[in-house]
Parts: structure tokens; C-alpha cells; sequence
């Protein structure tokens, strides 16, 4: 009792230290460094910190951020985030000439306020309402961070023909979009764009009445007051939902181009949107670059037109290049894609003419790359290049893509399916559209050749060679947090909560809770720990950290909702999955009794022996269970890792399969070579895949070959080696050599005993002759060399059934 108490008052002093050391204004010739997370600046009420936010494990930028707020911080303003400084021996300091500086380890300058030198600075302070100013004599305004705003608008911070707003990433790096006064002097949205730029919003194709903006006044103010309400100088307003005094609120460009105004649930640090620019993210032209098209998986998601193909998958809004030339010899034909429409770009306009004439229009000139044709009004626009590719259900127009002469599979053409699956499993290996997120995607492994970064590891490098690792570390670490949802982005996406219906997304903190912060381990295999949990409904669940899985957000979220619809009493059901952060982690079923290793191998006491008609039931049920995987999608989900380890038995020792699909998830997008090197087991994997071959499903007949011979035997094949040096592949070899000519010799009518000699000694020859029989010929033709000579799964569970 004493102890705790002591150290709650240690705890409070701490405390109480840390908010004495935490100052509210910086006087000149002081200076706040990186080193100490405490050296911040607060706003009196404390709503705001000022000071070094680490980007990366040693990357810092001096910013201005929430205090409060979930997970991580939420920065309204950043000075040097094209510099950022290193983690050790940077500063910045307050110079009584003026000038505030944040200097870089070795004392470089990286970024500085401009204010005359003859003023005279008093101190540097961050205010309430998140300005951080610096006041000169006579209380005058020097400086304020208000009139340089990053990404984000607080309230009563104006917006005027001198200040914008630019979209940018989580790791500050600036985006392509900006919010800013045009020469009209209306609030705009632009999209910039070395070979492309337009504005986005409000709507151009519109005239100023239906835009109800006014250009006439050239005052150029906008504001968001404390009640969440925007009002600019152009008739541009718009107000929060939740609309009234003491919400924090802020409103940010977001990355992916959508302004946004949010506000904060004070009791949970969370931020929900209350309004924003565009409801449809789709809608946002430019999204998915020159040739992507915007689909919506439901979630939105970006697709190259046919014929097309992505340039940088991390970053989709560099759009997709033509996998062809065209030869403009009038021998190009049409693809029409329904539903799709280009918007802008348009080389001319005409209308009542027939589509052959459109048609016609496009063909004869060069230039066009495919046409838009409205069939009720007959208008034709050619389009001269194709960006703001949007497809959308209802949309009720079709674009036309001009391609050469060539064979263009329906299933290369994007559709969106807000209530369908088209981008689940389609076993056809020609429906290769790939669709990815595209908010804030990391600029991934290379972000170090960044120049913003690149600068910052050329100069550490020279010194710090070590450190340059950890940097490297950390950034990789951020990257992988870049796929990371803001809550409440998609609140106006159709469909978008439809995947969660049965299957459901856990939030990592309900799956501290569900396992008592992950104490309880009941297994541990190469894709991961297995932990027991309760959750709240009171179900008993086994909870899967995932290791190793590279994938960005959207992608495992879409093989997961495919996953999550299988269904069988052979196969682990799948409850439900979490990403949030670094996390991938699966919520499955609970199955009572251990692996079959541990019950088939195990020499320890208490051991369950496998019965005869137990051994037959877990064969049958298995191969059930993989044949439903194979069949249900053709091929679609090889398990790729069947093992022992990987069947779980139930009450009844009812077998049930685990880790089907995450072959998937830890291959999206590779080659099947990259497959062998992650995945499979030794003994089991077929040879095909060891030399390279084309992974089917019959990978998972071989390695189903190798559990049913261990299944008989009782014991794991690497330990039937008669001697230590025999690798497993030869002993297996062996003994299916031994097994075949057994069989011929059968064949020929000569009765022997080889079978049970072959059999578990610790049955005791308690076996049901015919069915060891047809488990070993199966076993055998399964594990065949040659793929194609193996049976199918289904081929297994008729003839397993034929003998049950
Ligand atoms: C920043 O530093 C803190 C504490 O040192 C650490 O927990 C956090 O993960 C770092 N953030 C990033 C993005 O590296
Ligand atoms: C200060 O002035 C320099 C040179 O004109 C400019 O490059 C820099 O961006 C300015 N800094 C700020 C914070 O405005
Ligand atoms: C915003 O503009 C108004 C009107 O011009 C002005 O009174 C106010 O001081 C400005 N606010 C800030 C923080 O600059
Ligand atoms: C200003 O906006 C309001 C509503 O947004 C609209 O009713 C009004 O007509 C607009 N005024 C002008 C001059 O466009
Ligand atoms: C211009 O905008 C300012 C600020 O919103 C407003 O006070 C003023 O009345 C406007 N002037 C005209 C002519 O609309
Ligand atoms: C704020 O969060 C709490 C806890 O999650 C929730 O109960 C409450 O309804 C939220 N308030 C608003 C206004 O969303
Ligand atoms: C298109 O033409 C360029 C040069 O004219 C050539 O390098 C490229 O390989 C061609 N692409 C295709 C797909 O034929
Ligand atoms: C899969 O794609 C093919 C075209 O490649 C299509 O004919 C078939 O209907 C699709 N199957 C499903 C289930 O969507």
C-alpha cells in the first residue's frame, strides 16, 4: 500500500515537474530542443503543443499539434517539414534581432522567419487558438504561424490571397492538391501537376451563379469562426454538422485531395468528419492520374483503363501508361467502358450528331484518345487525354477508348460494385485489375530517394553511418504505418460498411482487451503468435498476429473480406481482422484441442491416441476442407502450407484447416517464385514449386499426400530418415518406392502384410484394412512428381468416401 502511493506521489511529481518544464512563451537567446520531448511550448488552456514531432524514428520537424487527441498526433502546422532536422544537437532558438531559426545538428539553418532586422523580438508564444506568435515591442505581431498555414485551417485563422493550403502526407511531404484564392477571387481547389493542372472545385463546368459564389469582391477573406461556421469573401460558406460553440475543430486539405472539416470528440480523442468538399471521394478529379480510373471496391480505389498499366504502385495518382502505341492508321477500334466517364479534356463539343460520327470525330484525329457520347442528347466530346476517370453506377454514360487492334478481356475493364464483389476472387487469370487506396499511400522504400530525405541521409551518412540504419528503420516503420484509416474519411461511401456485416473489423485496443494485452499464447508458426481471447460478446477466439505481411491497408483488407466469406466446418471460420497501424491481425475461431502434430507426434504425457476411424475422419474432413477451397473458386485459394501444424482438431477431433488464403496475402502481387521463398514447409512442398514452376492447387494435393503417410504412420516423415544425414525429400522417395511396388505386387495377387507393417505400431493392428489400403494409393499418387498425374481434391474425398 505504501509503496503504491509513494510512487502515485512520484508519479505526481513527475508530473508536475514536466508541466513546470513545459514553458509558455520562448524569450529571446533561448531555445527549445529536440532531444527532450518535454522541451514544448503550450497554449495556456493546453490544447495545443508547439515543439519537435518526430516523422521517423530520428527525422523531426518543429510543428504545432493537438495535445489531446487518439493515436497519433494530429499537426496543424509545420515550419521545416522539407528539412527535416536529425534527433540529436538540433534546435530552435529565438534571436533577439527577429528571427526565430530551426537549425539542423550541425548548426545549419533550415528554416527561418523573415522579419526585419531592425525589429526587436520579446518572446515567441503559442496561443489558444493554435497561433504561435512572436511579439515585438509595444506587443506588435511580428510573425504568426497563422499566416503560413501547411495543410490545415484552424478556427478564426484567415485565409487570404497570401496563404494557402497544401494536401501532404503523413510525413508532411507536400501532395498535388492546394486550396487557395484563384484570380477570380473565389476560394478554389487546384490540381498541380507537372504536365497537368486544373481546378477541381467548385465544379468549372458550372457558371458563377450556380456555383452561388460572387468574384466581385476583392477583399479576399475566409474564415472558419469558434461555431463552425465558413464564410468567405466569395459567398463560399458551409458549416459543421455538429454546428455550435466549444467543438475544436479544424479543417484540412486532406491528401487525397478532399477538403475536410473535422471536429474532435473530446472524452475520445477521436476525429469525425462534419463536412467536406466532395462527398463521393470519386469525384475528385485527378485521383487516380493521366489513364487511372476511379472505382469504388466499395471502397473508392483506383484502376487503369485497358490496356493500360499503373507507373508507380505506391503512388496511384501518377495514373497509368499506355501499354501500346497507337499508329493512327485509322485501323483502331473502340472498347466501351459503361459507366465511365473522363471528365474535362475535352477537344471539342458537339452535339445531335449519330455515334458513328462521334465515332468518326475521334478516329481521324491523333490526338484523341477516346471519346464521351451522351446517347440521349447525342453530344460527342473527344478527349484529348483521359484524366478524372471516374466509374460509378448510375452514371449513365460510357466512354469509348480508342486502342489498337487487339483483344481486350471483360474482365480488364474496371466496373465499381459498391454491392458486389467484382475484385473478389475471380479465378480467371486474366481479371488482373488492381486496384489500390490511394489516401496518403507511402511513398514506401523509396522515400529515401526523396530529395526532402535524401538530403537528410546524405548528411547523416557521412557521419553517422549507424544512425543512418535507424532513420532508415524508422521510416520504414512510418511507411508501414501509412496505411493507417482516419476514422470517419468514408462516412458518405456507399456500401462501404457492407464488408463488415458478419465479418468484422476489430480495432487493436479491443483486441488488447479481448486478450488481455496478447498474455495468453497458445501457438506460435511462422505467419505469426496465436493468442486466446474472450470478446465481448463472449466469444472464445484465437487472435493471429500477423508477421510479415507488407500489404497496404486496402489490399488486405480486400483479400480478408474474400477470406471471410468461406465458410466450412473443415476449415478455421475466420471472424474478422484488424489493421490498424503496424497491426494485421486475424480474429479466428476458437478449436479446442491442439494441432494434429502435437496429438499425432507428441511423445509427452497425457497423450491422446489417434483411433483408427479418428485418423480416417481427420483424413476426409481435410481433404474436404481443401477440396472446398479449390473447388469453390477453382483455384482461387491454394493453401500453399498444409501441415500438421496447420490442422486444428475440435471436440469431436473433428480436423479444421487454418491459414488457408494467407499464401495470398503474403504473395499479393508477386510472382509465384516469391511465394516459395516465404512460404511452405519443408517435407512438404512439392517439388514443381521448388524448382519454380507455376504454383496450382495440386501443390497442396502433395503436401495433403505427406500428412495422410504421416497420418498412417504416426510419425513426421523427416523422422523415418534411417540415417541422420538423408534428407528428407530421399526418405520420402524411399518409402513411396517402397509403398508402389507393394502395391504392383498386390496388384499381382500376391497378399502380404506390408500394410501393416506400414502402419502406427501403436494401434496395435487395430485398422480397417481396406481404408489403410486406399489412404496409402492415394497418399502415393498425390505425392507424384509430376503435378498433373496427382488426383484432384475432390478426386480424394470420392475415393476416401468409397471406402468410409
Ligand atoms: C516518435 O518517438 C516516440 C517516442 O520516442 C515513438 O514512440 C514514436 O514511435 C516515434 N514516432 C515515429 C513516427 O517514429
Ligand atoms: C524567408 O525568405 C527566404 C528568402 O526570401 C525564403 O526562401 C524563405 O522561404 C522565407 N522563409 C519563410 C518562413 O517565409
Ligand atoms: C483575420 O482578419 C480579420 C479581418 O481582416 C482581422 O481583424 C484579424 O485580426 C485577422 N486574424 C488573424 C489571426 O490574423
Ligand atoms: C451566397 O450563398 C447563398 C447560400 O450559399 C446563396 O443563397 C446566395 O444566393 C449566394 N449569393 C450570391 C451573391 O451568390
Ligand atoms: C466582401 O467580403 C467581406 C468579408 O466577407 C464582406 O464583409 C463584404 O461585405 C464583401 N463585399 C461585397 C461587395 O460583397
Ligand atoms: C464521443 O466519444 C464517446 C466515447 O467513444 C461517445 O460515447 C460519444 O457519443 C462521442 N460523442 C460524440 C459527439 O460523437
Ligand atoms: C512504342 O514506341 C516506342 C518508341 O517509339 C518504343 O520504345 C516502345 O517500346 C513502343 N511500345 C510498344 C508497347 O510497342
Ligand atoms: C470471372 O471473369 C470472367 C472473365 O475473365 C467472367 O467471364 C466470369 O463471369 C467471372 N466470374 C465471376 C464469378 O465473376
Amino acid at each position: 500500500m505504501e509503496i503504491h502511493s509513494t510512487s502515485l506521489l512520484l508519479l505526481n511529481l513527475i508530473h508536475l515537474f514536466l508541466r513546470i518544464s513545459a514553458r509558455e512563451f520562448l524569450s529571446p537567446g533561448s531555445s527549445l530542443s529536440v532531444e527532450d520531448s518535454s522541451d514544448v511550448l503550450h497554449s495556456p488552456d493546453g490544447t495545443f503543443t508547439c515543439g519537435f514531432n518526430n516523422i521517423s524514428g530520428s527525422a523531426f520537424v518543429f510543428s504545432i499539434w493537438f495535445s489531446n487527441t487518439a493515436h497519433e498526433k494530429t499537426v496543424v502546422w509545420s515550419a521545416n517539414h522539407l528539412h527535416p532536422v536529425y534527433s540529436w544537437g538540433s534546435i530552435v532558438m529565438l534571436y533577439a534581432d527577429g528571427g526565430m531559426v530551426v537549425k539542423d545538428y550541425n548548426g545549419q539553418a533550415v528554416w527561418e522567419t523573415n522579419v526585419s532586422s531592425s525589429s526587436k523580438a520579446e518572446q515567441v508564444q503559442l496561443l489558444d487558438t493554435g497561433n504561435l506568435i512572436m511579439k515585438g515591442q509595444g506587443d506588435i505581431i511580428l510573425w504568426q504561424s497563422f499566416d503560413s498555414p501547411t495543410d490545415t485551417l484552424l478556427p478564426n485563422q484567415n485565409i487570404t490571397s497570401a496563404t494557402k493550403l497544401v494536401s501532404a502526407n503523413r510525413l508532411l511531404v507536400p501532395g498535388r492538391y492546394s486550396f487557395h484564392f484563384d484570380d477570380q477571387h473565389l476560394l478554389t481547389l487546384f490540381y498541380d501537376q507537372t504536365d497537368i493542372s486544373f481546378i477541381y472545385w467548385p465544379d468549372p463546368n458550372k457558371n458563377i451563379w450556380e456555383k452561388q459564389r460572387s468574384s466581385f469582391n476583392t477583399t479576399t477573406i475566409g474564415v472558419l469562426d469558434s461555431s463552425g461556421y465558413f464564410l468567405g469573401s466569395d459567398n463560399l460558406t458551409f458549416k459543421a454538422t455538429d454546428w455550435g460553440l466549444k467543438v475544436m475543430r479544424r479543417l484540412t486539405l486532406n491528401y487525397d485531395g478532399n477538403l475536410r472539416l473535422y471536429s474532435l470528440n473530446k472524452s475520445d480523442g477521436r476525429w469525425s468528419v462534419t463536412w467536406m468538399a466532395y462527398p463521393r471521394t470519386c469525384s475528385i478529379r485527378g485521383l487516380c492520374g493521366m489513364n487511372g480510373i476511379c472505382v469504388y471496391t466499395p471502397r473508392p480505389a483506383c484502376a487503369c483503363a485497358p490496356g493500360h498499366e499503373i507507373i508507380d504502385q505506391r503512388d496511384r495518382s501518377k495514373g497509368c501508361r499506355p501499354k501500346f502505341n497507337l499508329s493512327c492508321d485509322g485501323q483502331e477500334m473502340f472498347v466501351k467502358l459503361h459507366n465511365t466517364d473522363f471528365r474535362g479534356n475535352d477537344q471539342s463539343s458537339s452535339t445531335s450528331v449519330s455515334f458513328h460520327t462521334c465515332k468518326k470525330i475521334c478516329l481521324n484525329n491523333c490526338n484523341c484518345k477516346g471519346f464521351s457520347y451522351w446517347q440521349g442528347s447525342g453530344s460527342c466530346f473527344p478527349k484529348s487525354s483521359l484524366v478524372g476517370g471516374v466509374t460509378s453506377l448510375g452514371l449513365g454514360r460510357s466512354i469509348y477508348l480508342k486502342l489498337p487492334k487487339t483483344q481486350v478481356s471483360e474482365s480488364s475493364i474496371p466496373h465499381s460494385q459498391p454491392f458486389g464483389h467484382r475484385y473478389a476472387p475471380n479465378c480467371s487469370a486474366k481479371n488482373k485489375i488492381f486496384t489500390t487506396d490511394f489516401l496518403d499511400q507511402p511513398k514506401s522504400s523509396q522515400s529515401g530517394s526523396h530529395p526532402q530525405y535524401l538530403y537528410l541521409y546524405v548528411f547523416l551518412a557521412a557521419i553517422f553511418c549507424v544512425e543512418v540504419i535507424f532513420v532508415a528503420f524508422g521510416c520504414w516503420f512510418v511507411l508501414r504505418r501509412e496505411g493507417k484509416q482516419l476514422t470517419g474519411v468514408w462516412p458518405a461511401e456507399v456500401g462501404y460498411e457492407m464488408i463488415t456485416n458478419h465479418f468484422r473489423r476489430y480495432t487493436y485496443k479491443e483486441l488488447q482487451r479481448a486478450t488481455r494485452k496478447f498474455k495468453d499464447q497458445i501457438g506460435c508458426g511462422a505467419s505469426g503468435i496465436v493468442y486466446k481471447g474472450v470478446l465481448k460478446d463472449k466469444r472464445v477466439v484465437a487472435v493471429k498476429r500477423l508477421a510479415d505481411i507488407n500489404q497496404g491497408e486496402e489490399e488486405f483488407q480486400h483479400e480478408l473480406s474474400v477470406i471471410g466469406k468461406i465458410y466450412h466446418m473443415n476449415l478455421v471460420r475466420v471472424w474478422g481482422f484488424c489493421s490498424d497501424g503496424p497491426h494485421r491481425i486475424l480474429v479466428l475461431e476458437y478449436v479446442e484441442n491442439a494441432s494434429l502434430d502435437k496429438t499425432l507426434f507428441s511423445s509427452k504425457a497425457p497423450q491422446i491416441l489417434l483411433e483408427w476411424n479418428q485418423r480416417f475422419k481427420v483424413a476426409l474432413g481435410v481433404a474436404k476442407g481443401l477440396a472446398y477451397l479449390h473447388h469453390e473458386c477453382l483455384e482461387w485459394v491454394i493453401h500453399c502450407d498444409l501441415k500438421p501444424e496447420n490442422i486444428l482438431l475440435d471436440e469431436n477431433l473433428e480436423p479444421k484447416i487454418t491459414d488457408f488464403g494467407l499464401a495470398k496475402l503474403l504473395n499479393r502481387g508477386g510472382s509465384n517464385k516469391n511465394v516459395s521463398r516465404v512460404r511452405g514447409t519443408r517435407g512438404y512442398i512439392a517439388p514443381e514449386w521448388v524448382s519454380g514452376h507455376p504454383i496450382t492447387a495440386k501443390v497442396d494435393v502433395y503436401s495433403f499426400g505427406v500428412v495422410l503417410l504421416e497420418l498412417l504412420k504416426g510419425a513426421r516423415v523427416s523422422d523415418w530418415a534411417s540415417n541422420a544425414n538423408e534428407e528428407v525429400e530421399t526418405v520420402l522417395g524411399r518409402v513411396v518406392r517402397m509403398l508402389t511396388e507393394n502395391l504392383m505386387l498386390e496388384l499381382e495377387g500376391s497378399q502380404q502384410l506390408w500394410v501393416a507393417d506400414f502402419i502406427d505400431l501403436r494401434l496395435n493392428s487395430q485398422f480397417d484394412n481396406l481404408q489403410a489400403r486406399m489412404m496409402v494409393k492415394l497418399a502415393v499418387s498425390c505425392v507424384e512428381e509430376d503435378g498433373r498425374k496427382r488426383p484432384t481434391m475432390e478426386n480424394v474425398v470420392q475415393m476416401l468416401l468409397s471406402v468410409a
